[in-house]
């Protein structure tokens, strides 16, 4: 009786508009300087966030990452916890200065045997590594040189590529090369919010992008060389996203226009059309960085998937002499307490259709989606956010329809599994379906926990 009941709620799931194609990739996300703490233990070099952070007035209430969520001594516990919730999927970042603390030269045996004892552990529970190779933690000793505008940090990111893709490639077979260039180079050295905290001219910060584009080049190379059988790569961006005030076929290429138009084309032009065209020229008003010969082959070579990260997105109409106009975000519409953070779950449909209309993306992640909330502390064993869990539910709401309309959507990442260093706002912002209490790092999973749990088993929106 009980067989029957579950296998026709099973039919049923697969009929209805809330179910996702069998097969659909589910997880959460983190990364390393977020959570791991152990800023200083078994070798590991001071990455730029470790020393941004020291700096007065640098991160709210002078939050540092040197503990985080513990999870370097407790990841253990962390994947029993995600594994009885039945994630099946983990996004986790190796921090570089771990493996090379002086950002050249050699390589840190204790800090690839921790990466060999986690990416065990989480297969061990039958959950499945997606590795991002940088997540923001550059090495301390890398920008003493000069950091991102010197290309001497690509040529060191070939390196660390090889070594962790040779290390852990025979298990690991989703690689991400760098997480969301334009906000790590843009506020780490154009407004100087986020680590190192530079305040440098646009033509550096160009430069600064090139570079980091070859390291995505050098990260898919060391995939293709190092990786193995079936072994998948791809970059994870944060494009802005041009939503469609009214969906209409006018309002919809005016957003298509901005999405090309808009700083997206930094990243996915030389990605996608392997150069700096009329989209990037007009962007950085003629602006070239210094291009080496070969350069667009290393940063052009063909991707499995776009990681998307996709939070929030930019309304935009066709406007006066049929160009695109953006739109004010609603002031009524819902927010989230991240001041940067302006809720839009229609995203998640424009994102990937965006992608794969302009840049001709076949297959897109989404690598993070969430909504960062200052949630007060558990009563009695429960934290009820059920504000993150509405508009969790929006979000994938909405993927499901794209998906529906033909988007090509292979997975979804929440993020984050749980509360933790979120950058510049340190530990208030909180972004987890799991709450952390930083003094005791006791954990609590939320009402979205729950919920996305269940989501999880079902394959389907509940
Ligand atoms: C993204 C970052 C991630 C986290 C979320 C909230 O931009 O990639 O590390 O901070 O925002």
């Amino acid at each position: 009786m009980k067989d029957s009941k579950e296998k026709m709620t099973a039919r049923a799931a697969a009929v209805s508009p809330s179910a996702f194609p069998s097969g659909f990739v589910w997880g959460v996300a983190a990364a390393a300087a977020q959570v791991e703490g152990a800023a200083e233990e078994e070798g590991k070099g001071l990455s730029i966030w470790d020393v941004f952070a020291k700096r007065p007035g640098a991160v709210h209430n002078g939050d540092t990452p040197a503990v985080a969520c513990d999870h370097y001594h407790r990841f253990r516990q962390d994947f029993d916890l995600m594994a009885a919730f039945g994630m099946k999927n983990y996004r986790l970042s190796i921090a570089w200065p771990r493996i090379m603390p002086d950002g050249v030269g050699s390589v840190n045996r204790r800090g690839l045997d921790f990466y060999h004892r986690l990416i065990d552990a989480v297969l061990e529970r039958g959950i499945t590594p997606w590795v991002t190779m940088f997540h923001w933690d550059l090495p301390q000793a890398l920008e003493a040189r000069g950091g991102w505008p010197m290309r001497l940090v690509a040529d060191t990111f070939a390196d660390y590529a090889d070594e962790i893709v040779k290390a852990y490639g025979d298990r690991v077979k989703h690689w991400i090369t760098l997480n969301e260039i334009e906000v790590f180079l843009d506020n780490g050295y154009g407004s100087g919010r986020h680590a190192p905290g530079r305040k440098e001219p646009a033509g550096v910060v160009n430069q600064a992008f090139h570079h980091a584009l070859l390291c995505h080049g050098h990260g898919v190379r060391a995939v293709r060389q190092h990786g193995g059988a079936g072994a998948r790569v791809g970059l994870t961006d944060n494009s802005t996203v041009a939503i469609p005030l009214a969906e209409t076929p006018e309002d919809i290429a005016a957003a298509k226009r901005h999405f090309v138009g808009s700083k997206n084309c930094r990243i996915l032009e030389p990605i996608y059309r392997g150069g700096y065209g009329p989209d990037y020229l007009a962007f950085t008003s003629g602006w070239l960085p210094q291009i080496a010969p070969g350069d667009f082959e290393l940063i052009a070579q063909p991707t499995d998937f776009l990681g998307m990260n996709i939070y929030s997105g930019t309304c935009v109409r066709q406007g006066p002499g049929g160009k695109p106009q953006v739109v004010p975000y609603p002031g009524h519409y819902p927010t989230a307490d991240s001041p940067w953070l302006r809720l839009n779950p229609r995203g998640l449909y424009w994102g990937p259709r965006e992608a794969a209309e302009v840049y001709g993306v076949k297959e897109v992640v989404i690598t993070e989606n969430g909504a960062g909330y200052d949630d007060a502390p558990p009563v009695d064993g429960e934290v009820l956010d059920l504000h993150r869990l509405d508009y969790l539910r929006a979000c994938l709401r909405e993927l499901r329809r794209g998906i529906a309309d033909g988007n090509r959507v292979s997975g979804y990442f929440a993020w984050s599994f749980m509360d933790n260093f979120e950058w510049a706002d340190g530990y208030d912002r909180r972004f987890g379906l799991v709450y952390n209490d930083f003094k005791t790092q006791v954990r609590t999973p939320k009402a979205s926990a729950h919920w996305y749990s269940r989501v999880i088993r079902g394959n389907a929106l509940v």
